[in-house]
């Protein structure tokens, strides 16, 4: 096929290492900086409303969402599920799109299919658009790169306004897609009658706090580095959340298996009863999300069944829960208490931020960790 020429843009500024040690390290420091970016092509600061750009279709008539998505991508759809069923209460189903490709599940016609990926080129994720295609579903995608396949075959592209990311581990590309996903979430509340206009200021004025508050999350740089002295001596690692914080969780230790080596596995905090308690001694850390949002007290008597049984409690929380944490836990890293509703996108930033710390100390490649691609282009 012919393609045209995309003459690149970029500045060396863009593509370099700016003075980080790798790559990854400098896309953690972007996070203020995309979210900012992000929300300037979604909200009107003046009226505080979300301002989508427009879509080939309304979103008032959609009776559910498919959402799927591979790696990082996938867990910040998980957010968006939480989101898209709290908020605009819209019914929402999931799947990496390695099974959705291959699942054919009975869809309205209307339904919206939402896909998210960084690259726009991974090859499960593009064969799920096209197998939701066969549906008719209003096809539409969050994508960073915006002259991608993907973007190509969608109805409609939400961009995310993240720059190249070129660490292997996707960093700033999750935080964008959050941002993203939490506008589209305020969008289909208010069009599906969800969302009174003073709520949408609540919620937006939340949304234009967050490059503060995700500096303020990057400040913690050594209490994180703390942690990672723990972590980076284990065989495996543990991690806990509930709600938004169980994707926030799954990212964190995805990171950590790609960037470390070392195993991680994470649990929704209530479902470890079930089965994972029984790994707990003191050579398994545990790494939780325990903010204090409405599961606060859930979390926390979890942990505390843990630490009864020997676990070492790593544990990320916030200005309003670290007195109750503290009495239990080995380290914390406290972040300022946010509203609820971007709760994840704070805390996603020093967890990410831990498996490169542990990455450092470990001595591996960051960048290029053995065996991953950027953007998996084959099934
Ligand atoms: C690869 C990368 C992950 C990424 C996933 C999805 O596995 O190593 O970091 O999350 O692909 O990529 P995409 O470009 O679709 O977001």
């Amino acid at each position: 096929m012919q393609r045209t020429q995309q003459v690149t843009t970029l500045t060396a500024g863009a593509i370099g290492k700016d003075g980080y040690r790798h790559y990854m390290e400098k896309e953690l420091h972007e996070h203020p900086l995309v979210i900012g970016q992000t929300l300037q092509r979604m909200v009107d600061p003046a009226t505080r409303k979300v301002v989508l750009p427009e879509l080939p279709f309304s979103l008032t008539e959609v009776p559910r969402a498919v959402i799927t998505a591979c790696g990082s991508a996938f867990y910040a759809g998980m957010v968006g599920r939480y989101w898209l069923e709290e908020i605009a209460r819209l019914p929402v189903d999931i799947d990496v799109a390695s099974e959705l490709r291959y699942r054919n599940p009975p869809l309205d016609k209307h339904s919206l299919g939402l896909l998210i990926s960084q690259s726009g080129e991974t090859a499960d994720t593009l064969a799920a658009l096209r197998a939701l295609r066969q549906s008719a579903v209003h096809i539409l995608s969050i994508l960073n790169v915006e002259h991608s396949t993907m973007a190509r075959e969608s109805d409609a592209m939400l961009g995310t306004v993240a720059g190249p990311e070129i660490s292997v581990a996707s960093t700033k590309a999750f935080t964008a897609q959050l941002t993203v996903l939490a506008c589209l979430s305020i969008a289909i509340a208010r069009a599906r009658g969800q969302l009174d206009p003073l709520r949408e200021e609540e919620l937006v004025s939340a949304l234009l706090d967050l490059p503060t508050r995700a500096a303020d999350a990057l400040a913690q740089q050594d209490a994180v580095r703390a942690m990672a002295r723990v972590v980076a001596e284990a065989r495996d690692v543990l991690y806990l959340g509930r709600g938004s914080l169980f994707p926030v969780a799954m990212e964190g230790a995805l990171k950590l298996k790609e960037i470390s080596y070392i195993h991680a596995e994470a649990y929704a905090a209530g479902e470890m009863k079930h089965g994972p308690i029984s790994l707990i001694d003191s050579s398994v850390p545990i790494v939780a999300s325990a903010p204090y949002t409405p599961l606060f007290d859930k979390t926390l008597s979890n942990l505390q069944e843990a630490k009864a049984r020997g676990g070492r409690l790593l544990v990320f929380t916030d200005t309003k829960g670290a007195e109750r944490v503290s009495a239990i836990a080995e380290q914390m890293v406290v972040l300022p208490h946010v509203h609820d509703f971007v709760t994840p996108i704070v805390q996603v930033i020093p967890v990410q931020m831990l498996a490169y710390e542990v990455a450092i100390l470990k001595g591996t490649d960051v960048d290029q960790p053995r065996n991953l691609a950027k953007s998996v282009t084959v099934e």
